[in-house]
């Protein structure tokens, strides 16, 4: 195999990446140093700082190839670009270093574990495909892969499990029973996707222990990228589905992101769900992973596109591919919450505050705009009567703007981006059943150059969705059909 590839590719980010101006980039959302970027991969804590690394094609904006890009941080909003650390260069990863995950080890060391996608033709034509768990070890800058790699292949699977989905390594360090654990994706012809685990005492050596759940082709065909952990006494699954169809209002992006909630029995190691849902109600949610931060947080961030919009680029874009901004998750009264990390509170500028405005129409309060912002607007029925509808529109000008309207005879929440600068017949609609009643409602929106995410009730939900508009267009405006009263509280994020 090529053993230059990961030169060459640190080569080309450094050339070309700082070819790329900070005011072409979001302003506080991940992107790639240059070229393309999907799951976030080997979240971690490691010697002091965050690490994230992430799919990468540095060549082009397109899917192909997949890199781990490197990037680190000390609060989780400004991060700081470091070289690539994997590349395709092995007979077993040749056609990929697929997602996985990152451990800090006791001996100092940075422990990666990554899906070696491999592909080969064989001699009577035919292609053969394999994915297996790979090991990678560094100090936080430089990785070597483990000599005696992969470490763990399709054939320890359970009978029937297909070699060419199995994917995805979660990797933790249980303090309990001293031991490694790792959650990974499988499929067989008839599960459409299943959650399988396995233990091992250094990280080597591997058995497989149980199948946590499964799809039973009711949630999807395949399920992508586990995430396996407690939280607040509740046990929690996150998978993300393929081709799943959709529920009610949920689960509408085709691929799809669920968390599962129930308990896991440690000794028998079986999980049993007591529900699903989607974790993020938005257009552009896909393949999350989470830490636990030294504090105690359980941080999860995701892939901020939707896998199926992904050839909707704008023209001449020279990076593709955002991340969320990293989320709190909580389990409080039985719901799983989510709401920004709290250091992105230190980045808040130039505070605006309206309270008890009454809104008939349309209304632009003075202050209120930009493309960096933190905004919470919370929403009251002025008086007995209800109103019918409540909209904001964000990154607004003449012609393009993005509306965030809420309709609470029905308590459904609307996104619509349709006029936000998409030259493509893109996916531009979604909606999310929202579980408060009687009109109250409070929307916390982070804007971003190109992104809004949307956190209804303190992180009880969320919708998340990217946006190409011109960054001209930074108005922000309310709207009433009947009358409400609003409080706004508006800051500008300056990282
Ligand atoms: C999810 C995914 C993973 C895979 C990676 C390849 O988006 O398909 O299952 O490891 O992307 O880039």
């Amino acid at each position: 195999m090529e053993k230059n590839l990961l030169a060459q590719a640190r080569k080309y980010e450094k050339t070309y990446g700082e070819q790329i101006s900070p005011e072409e980039r979001p302003v506080y959302h991940v992107s790639p140093t240059v070229g393309w970027l999907n799951d976030p991969n080997g979240f971690s804590f490691y010697n002091g700082k965050y690490h994230l690394f992430y799919q990468y094609n540095p060549y082009s904006t397109r899917w192909s190839s997949l890199h781990w890009g490197h990037l680190v941080s000390e609060d989780l909003i400004h991060w700081d670009r470091l070289p690539a650390v994997m590349a395709p260069d092995e007979e077993y990863d040749n056609a990929g270093v697929w997602s996985g995950s990152a451990v800090a080890l006791p001996d100092g060391r940075h422990l990666l574990m990554y899906t070696g996608m491999h592909v080969s033709q064989l001699e009577d034509g035919s292609v053969d495909i394999q994915q297996t768990q790979c090991l990678a070890y560094g100090d936080g800058v430089d990785y070597e892969k483990y000599e005696g790699n992969p470490v763990i292949r399709p054939e320890i699977l359970p009978e029937g499990s297909s070699k060419e989905d199995f994917r995805d390594p979660k990797l933790w360090w249980d303090e309990e029973e001293q031991c490694f654990y790792a959650v990974a994706c499988s499929r067989t012809a008839h599960d459409g996707g299943a959650v399988v685990l396995f233990r091992s005492a250094d990280a080597v050596q591997w058995e497989y222990v149980s199948t946590i759940d499964k799809s039973d082709n009711k949630h999807g065909t395949m399920w992508e990228c586990p995430d396996f952990f407690s939280l607040d006494g509740t046990d929690v699954l996150i998978v993300s589905p393929m081709e799943m169809l959709a529920e009610g209002l949920e689960f509408h992006n085709g691929q799809n992101v669920a968390f599962l909630l129930g308990s896991y029995d440690k000794k028998q190691h079986t999980f049993h769900r007591k529900e699903i849902h989607a974790l993020d109600h938005g257009l552009d949610f896909y393949a999350p992973q989470s830490l636990l931060a030294p504090d105690g947080r359980r941080i999860l961030i995701a892939w901020m596109q939707s896998p199926e919009n992904q050839h909707s680029q704008p023209h001449g874009i020279k990076w593709f591919g955002q991340m969320t901004v990293p989320r709190e998750l909580s389990i409080k009264k039985g719901k799983l919450i989510q709401t920004p990390v709290r250091e992105l509170k230190q980045f808040r500028k130039n505070p605006v505050a309206y309270q008890n405005i009454y809104i008939r129409e349309r209304l632009r309060l003075p202050g209120v705009s930009g493309r960096s912002v933190d905004m919470t607007v919370a929403v009251r029925p002025a008086g007995g009567a209800l109103y019918q509808k409540f909209t904001i529109k964000v990154a607004k000008d003449a012609d393009c703007y993005t509306a965030v309207t809420y309709d609470p005879n029905n308590s459904v929440l609307r996104f619509d981006r349709s006029h936000s600068g998409f030259r493509y017949d893109i996916v531009a609609t979604r909606k999310a059943h929202i579980r408060y009643q009687k009109g109250k409602i409070k929307l916390r929106l982070l804007i971003d150059r190109f992104s809004v995410e949307v956190f209804v009730n303190d992180g009880e939900q969320v919708l998340t969705a990217t946006l190409y508009t011109p960054q001209s267009a930074d108005g922000i405006s309310f709207e009433a059909t009947g009358s409400a009263i609003i409080d706004v509280k508006k800051y500008d994020l300056v990282v």
